[in-house]
């Protein structure tokens, strides 16, 4: 049976007095890969950054995670339950090389799916070569590959992912819709933003679609791949 990880009910969220989500409702469930998708400035990355309490949104709803609720938790908290995120734009330290960031945030973990700082150099070997550069100072596409992996050795069971496909080639792009895949199969949940309706078709299993803050549409990917008309009306592709 398939068992609910994330499950957000009528989540609002504003920036001071600007109200971006509305009454927004959606689940994850275990090892489920789910698209969220949107036109620029709908709310996406907002959305991310409400689960985890990031930055100074004010938030009221329920988000549960494995049955908690942690909508009033502190950031720290909620990750360390399990759930890792890759910021849009990586947001990598310029005073740290790439050995460092996954050192940092390596969280050792006892279950034969553990994910390693090995694991992870032997999904990215391009970025154990550079093992002792600053991790500002690699390519967009291996930046993309170091916030993945410090994710990954995290041991979440839940990552947000926003927009990983934002500034890297194609080739790193098909490197992440199976990293995407990979990871499923090893019991971690995707939450996936993006604009790229290819990326998100291929990355994931099921889709919701976000305009101004609202959730308007949610089919499985194979549905709303073939739905020719929503893809147009709400994202003009
Ligand atoms: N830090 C912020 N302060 C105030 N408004 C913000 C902030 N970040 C985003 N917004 C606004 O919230 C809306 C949603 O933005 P965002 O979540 O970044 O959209 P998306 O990720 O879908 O492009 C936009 O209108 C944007 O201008
Ligand atoms: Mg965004």
């Amino acid at each position: 049976m398939l068992k609910s990880l994330l499950s957000v009910e009528n989540l609002n969220a504003y920036y001071n007095k600007a109200h971006i989500l509305q009454d927004v409702s959606f689940q994850v469930n275990e090892a489920e890969r789910v698209a969220i998708l949107g036109r620029n400035g709908m709310g996406k990355s907002t959305l991310l950054k409400s689960i985890l309490g990031l930055e100074k949104i004010r938030r009221d709803g329920d988000v549960f995670f494995d049955g908690r609720n942690v909508i009033d938790m502190q950031t720290f908290k909620t990750a360390n339950l399990g759930v890792a995120y890759v910021p849009q734009g990586w947001q990598l330290f310029p005073s740290l090389s790439v050995e460092e960031h996954i050192e940092m945030a390596y969280n050792p973990h006892t279950s034969d799916d553990e994910w390693t700082p090995a694991s992870v150099y032997e999904l990215f070997p391009e970025i154990e070569a550079r093992r002792k550069v600053s991790g500002t100072k690699l390519s967009g596409g291996e930046q993309q590959m170091l916030a993945i992996g410090r994710a990954l050795v995290r041991n979440p069971r839940l990552i947000l992912m926003d927009e990983p496909s934002e500034g890297i080639s194609t080739f790193v792009i098909e490197r992440v819709i199976e990293v995407c895949k990979h990871m499923a199969e090893r019991n971690v949940s995707l939450l996936l933003v993006e604009q790229n309706l290819d990326v998100a078709l291929r990355a994931t299993e099921k889709v919701y679609i976000l305009v101004n803050g609202r959730m308007v549409y949610e089919a499985s990917a194979k549905d709303f791949k073939a739905d020719k008309e929503s893809q147009n009306k709400y994202l003009g592709v």
